[in-house]
């Protein structure tokens, strides 16, 4: 049985991908500071898969409690979930996302060379794509410029990665280039639980329709989409979950580097997002048409051929499912695991 480390696995992906490593026979070990998570997340990741994960409250920048940890497991090898992902805020504390985002990986870096563990996974995201490249996005397309410094830490962090895999030919690296997830695991016992105001459209969308917040505001419909609202690539997080499974398999046997987007390749617009989740509910969500956000993008979705080709991951969950779990979870947890 290979055993998983996940930096940052109490957060909203790292624990839907707990679940679907133990129940594909992984041995999970986790390690979080809980600054935007919970340990209970964990607790029902046990439940729901009668099965245990070892979960380290930690800093992953803490060089001496990393050592600790590779030192008491054999870690075959790392998903790197952990980092600061509010692309508003990183424009206003962008020191402190560098910081952070920057020194996790590179510690994970250090501490897995000492201790022989040479298989990384990366949470990288779409938007290191940037402004400049046609969609639909495809791995081979060069990296573009980041309109926040939340987007540089990613793309900063792929080319950590990729030169100390040039470096030492020993090292496997995948980046995964997510696009946008949403929706939670259908007991609804975990989900995605953001801090204070939303800043994604799922959760803004499920707090206004369990009464939390007023309405929601689409940001922008004069954009040349066909509804004029902005077109996403929307994926259930389970299906997300189940493609980090397939690069653990996948990992284990490769060399060098390897980039997949983990996308349906099938854009929504937020109209469309606000409609289905109506009419999947019969509950509605208020809303009123506002100005755009700054760093906004009309569209981008993924070409998502090559995991399906080479990882032999394919996403089946849909639209439907995204928007009747999202709800799921939030109406069981109306305060998220408060
Ligand atoms: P999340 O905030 O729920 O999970 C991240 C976890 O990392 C949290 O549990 C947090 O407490 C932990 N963490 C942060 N810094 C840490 C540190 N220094 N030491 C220990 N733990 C630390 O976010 P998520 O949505 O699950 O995202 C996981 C990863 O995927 C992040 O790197 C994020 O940037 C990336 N990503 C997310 C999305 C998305 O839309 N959710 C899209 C693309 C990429
Ligand atoms: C989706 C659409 C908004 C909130 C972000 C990051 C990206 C990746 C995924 C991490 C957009 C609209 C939103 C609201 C709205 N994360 N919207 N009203 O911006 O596509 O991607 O998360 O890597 O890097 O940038 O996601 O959920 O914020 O927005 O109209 O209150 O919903 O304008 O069109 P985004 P999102």
């Amino acid at each position: 049985m290979a055993a998983v480390f996940l930096a940052g696995g109490a957060g909203y992906i790292g624990s839907h991908t707990a679940v679907e490593l133990l129940n594909a026979g992984f041995e999970v070990i986790a390690a979080d500071n809980f600054s935007n998570s919970s340990p209970e997340s964990i607790r029902r990741v046990e439940q729901i898969t009668g099965k245990s994960a070892v979960l380290y409250e930690a800093d992953i920048r803490d060089r001496k409690a990393m050592t600790e940890i590779f030192r008491k497991h054999k870690i075959d090898a790392v998903i790197h979930f952990a980092g600061m992902k509010a692309v508003g805020e990183s424009v206003q504390k962008p020191v402190e996302y560098y910081r952070n985002n920057l020194d996790t990986t590179l510690t994970l870096l250090e501490v897995m060379r000492e201790e022989g563990c040479s298989k990384i996974i990366f949470s990288s995201s779409a938007t290191v794509y940037g402004a400049e490249n046609p969609v639909p996005y495809t791995e081979t397309m060069p990296r573009g410029i980041c309109s926040n410094p939340y987007g540089w830490t990613k793309a900063m962090t792929e080319q950590i990665l990729e030169d100390a895999a040039k470096a030492d030919p020993s090292l496997s690296v995948i980046l995964l280039r997510y696009f946008n997830p949403i929706g939670a695991h259908s007991s609804g016992m975990i989900g995605e639980d953001p801090q204070g105001i939303p800043n994604n459209l799922m959760p803004y969308i499920t707090q206004v329709a369990v009464g939390k917040r007023e309405q929601l505001t689409i940001f922008g419909n004069d954009y040349p989409t066909p509804d004029g609202t902005c077109l996403r690539d929307y994926i259930h997080v389970v299906d997300l979950a189940k493609g980090h499974v397939c690069a653990a398999n996948y990992i284990l046997g490769m060399q060098g580097v390897e980039i997949f987007n983990l996308g349906t390749g099938r854009p929504y617009s937020v109209t469309e997002i606000v409609d289905a989740f109506e009419r999947v509910n019969g509950i509605k969500v208020p809303h009123v048409y506002g100005d755009r956000r700054a760093g906004d993008l009309a569209e981008f979705y993924a070409n998502a051929e090559k995991a399906r080709e080479i990882l032999h991951w394919e996403t089946t969950l849909t639209l439907e499912d995204m928007c009747r779990d999202s709800w799921n979870w939030q109406k069981q947890n109306p305060n998220g695991y408060r």
